[in-house]
């Protein structure tokens, strides 16, 4: 079973952003698919990696992206950014620690956090300069 869908209410309208948020579920259902198959620990171990390291970029062209609308609140964005990417660590540090298996709380962060932040968060800066009542 797929772990997170593709769904049209997370599109932002700003093409770059929506890729990479593509990109980030496709990775996350990877993750989600090795651990489904009892893959080798350190092929999750790898897929997790890989996932941070798409997430750290998003972050970065995403405080790039506010910057260059000149969006205001990207200095508190750029700061939930910082402590989803702590919890993540976090999080991968008790995967390697555990016997190989990804932890429900891990998926459940993930989930949380994606439809938190991109519903939440990244919708303010892409409703950023639109006129009211354009998303
Ligand atoms: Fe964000
Ligand atoms: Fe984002």
């Amino acid at each position: 079973m797929t772990f997170m869908e593709w769904e049209q209410r997370f599109e932002l309208g700003v093409a770059a952003m929506d890729a990479e948020h593509k990109g980030l579920i496709a990775a996350m259902n990877h993750v989600h698919d090795l651990d489904a198959a009892n893959a080798a620990k350190s092929t999750i171990d790898a897929a997790i990696g890989k996932l941070a390291e798409l997430t750290t970029k998003h972050f970065a062209d995403e405080e790039k992206h506010m910057e260059s609308i000149g969006f205001p609140d990207r200095r508190t964005h750029a700061r939930i950014h910082e402590n989803l990417l702590e919890r993540f660590a976090g999080l991968h540090t008790s995967f390697r620690a555990g016997s190989g298996k990804v932890d429900r709380a891990f998926f459940d962060f993930l989930s949380f956090w994606l439809r938190s932040h991109i519903l939440g968060v990244d919708r303010n800066y892409a409703s950023h300069g639109k006129p009211a009542g354009v998303r």
